[in-house]
């Protein structure tokens, strides 16, 4: 039995279904371009990016996007629990191809965890917003400044 409200678990459940989907569809556009067929692949994104738009939707219905230290504390638990028990159980119980996949996820999210970890201490300690350090691409924030 499920603590929380059945509307907040309907709305869960749409909005993990529309990230799938988005998900999905990028790797549907990568093996497009694999392909030689870049329009496809362009299609493609542009259904994912609309997947986004419906999945923050039903997320921001759902009161689970709050801003600053909360969306960070949110996924710092995330990766968390992914890495120390979600994985591990599932990397005990596949072959040992399907386990190395898993591996490369977790080693991933590592660096993923660190990230978010500096980002919620620069975030205490910013006035307003964080710095952008280079390497982050201006291109994808969207307050970022014309050059
Ligand atoms: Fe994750």
């Amino acid at each position: 039995m499920s603590r929380i409200p059945r509307f907040l678990e309907h709305l869960k459940t749409g909005f993990t279904a529309e990230a799938v989907s988005a998900a999905r569809y990028r790797a549907n556009a990568v093996k497009a371009e694999q392909d030689g067929h870049p329009n496809l692949a362009r299609r493609w994104r542009r259904l994912a990016e609309a997947k986004d738009a419906l999945a923050i939707e039903l997320l921001e219905a759902a009161g689970q996007v709050r801003g600053l230290d909360a969306d960070l504390g949110d996924a710092i638990s995330e990766e968390r629990f992914e890495n120390d028990i979600l994985y591990p159980k599932m990397i005990r119980d596949v072959d040992e191809h399907t386990a190395n996949v898993f591996l490369r996820v977790v080693n991933a999210q590592k660096e993923h965890l660190r990230q978010l970890e500096a980002l919620r201490e620069e975030t205490n300690a910013a006035q307003g917003d964080v710095a952008l350090p280079a390497g982050v691409d201006r291109g994808t924030a969207p307050s970022a400044p014309e050059s």
